[in-house]
């Protein structure tokens, strides 16, 4: 479903164990970094005050690489991009995708719960399970996704632009 979305060549992509100096396309990529407020973008949302989730600067932007699809079995969530890309990524039944968890009903960020195998927002108890589909409101509308793309080298990579709801 999603090969083919993007042509190679007009990627930005970024590293993500890269620790060495930017490259071009990096820094290019970090140009277009939004300062995203967890949990506080649109103010006065009450019920998010409680998770005292701290301003975080993430990269929402072009298309990065997250290592070995192998790395995301089927019926796992991973966190592991939560600080830097703010998604979770996920894989159902064999392809994965990327889950940005925040909240539809009053944006909120709704956390990964490895016990229960769903996303429950700190707001007002939303539910959602692995593809961020709504198991229990007030939500009502599935959380946003972003589609990922297993490429010939057995890398994965997410568009963190072009938002879905899987
Ligand atoms: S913001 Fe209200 S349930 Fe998530």
């Amino acid at each position: 479903m999603c090969h083919g979305m993007v042509h190679m060549k007009q990627r930005k992509e970024v590293n993500v164990n890269g620790d060495s100096a930017m490259t071009r396309r990096e820094m290019v990529v970090l140009a277009g970094v939004t300062a995203a407020v967890m949990c506080g973008v649109g103010g006065g949302l009450g019920g998010c005050a409680s998770t005292e989730e701290k301003e975080k600067l993430l990269i929402t932007s072009g298309v990065v690489n997250l290592g070995p699809a192998s790395d995301f079995p089927a019926g796992t969530a991973n966190t592991r991009f939560m600080d830097m890309y703010g998604i979770v990524v996920v894989n159902s039944s064999g392809e994965p995708a990327a889950i940005r968890p925040k909240c539809t009903h009053k944006g909120c960020m709704a956390k990964w719960e490895e016990d229960h195998k769903e996303f429950i927002c700190p707001g007002h108890g939303s539910r959602y399970d692995l593809m961020g589909r709504v198991t229990n409101g007030p939500a009502t509308r599935p959380l946003p996704a972003m589609l990922a793309e297993r490429l010939a080298d057995g890398m994965l990579t997410v568009d963190l632009t072009k938002l879905y709801a899987l």
